[in-house]
């Protein structure tokens, strides 16, 4: 397939009086690893929230291979390739590492014995295989981040979407998540978007950097041109 794996045209959302995105227009292509960053507010998870359909646009269209997503409910659209990690980390508290992993992979493979082996794979991928059979719940805050990326990875993506997976974490921690990211780029071909307000890691992690300000993109590049961007800097130098 040629042309772009997502394209925005335009895409605008309103809420009451607040325009949480304005006229935002990019394009993402298949097997980019894509860093979003912008102050509290900017409305990064609006983004993501619109372009999966869980918060539909007011206006514009969002493309995906090509075909126009806008408007399909969200079990569509996560079935046609693209999912999204949230802000909050939910977990099923009460169920095993592996079950929450295994809801993932259920959405597509309906026999049991070959989800749960996919389910598996998915934690020795992340690294998580030997908590597999604890309790969510119990789980460390580098753990249950390491779990968001399993449960993503189980739903098979082509286009998955990272939101702020590593609030919290130490820098060893980081470091760690952003080798899985990589590997989930180059290994398993998926199109990352990763919102990450640790703007060391963002730039380090990312090919190419999305700045937001106020519901506007406000920069689009290579993360050294961004970083240096006049506009980027004044929306952080704003952030007081
Ligand atoms: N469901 C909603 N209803 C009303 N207003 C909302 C809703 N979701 C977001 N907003 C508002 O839209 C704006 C953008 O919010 P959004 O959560 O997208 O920002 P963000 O860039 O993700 O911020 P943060 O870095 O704090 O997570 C904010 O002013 C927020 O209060
Ligand atoms: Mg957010």
């Amino acid at each position: 397939m040629s042309g772009p794996l997502l394209e925005l045209r335009s895409v605008s959302r309103r809420f009451g009086g607040l325009l949480a995105l304005s006229e935002v227009s990019f394009q993402v292509q298949a097997g980019e690893l894509v860093g979003v960053i912008g102050p509290n507010g900017a409305g990064k998870s609006t983004l993501f929230n619109a372009i999966v359909q869980l918060i539909p646009p007011s206006s514009g269209q969002v493309l995906y291979q090509g075909r126009d997503i806008t408007g399909w409910p969200v079990n569509r659209v996560v079935a046609s390739g693209i999912t999204k990690t949230s802000q909050m980390v939910q977990v099923f508290g009460e169920m095993t590492v592996l079950e929450n992993v295994l809801i993932g992979a259920l959405l597509h493979q309906r026999r049991l014995d070959l989800a749960r082996r996919q389910a598996i794979e998915d934690l020795e991928f992340i690294g998580l295989a030997p908590r597999a059979e604890l309790p969510a719940r119990d789980l460390t805050l580098a753990d249950r981040a390491r779990l968001e990326l399993a449960r993503a990875l189980a739903v098979r993506p082509r286009l998955l979407m990272i939101d702020e997976v590593m609030a919290g974490l130490t820098e060893a921690e980081v470091g760690e998540m952003l080798d899985r990211l990589r590997a989930m780029n180059r290994e398993r071909g998926i199109t990352l978007l990763v919102i990450e307000h640790n703007m060391r890691a963002v730039m380090e992690v990312s090919q190419r950097v999305l700045a937001f300000e106020q519901g506007r993109l406000i920069a689009d590049g290579d993360p050294s041109s961004v970083s240096r961007d006049p506009q980027v800097v004044e929306a952080y130098l704003g952030m007081g």
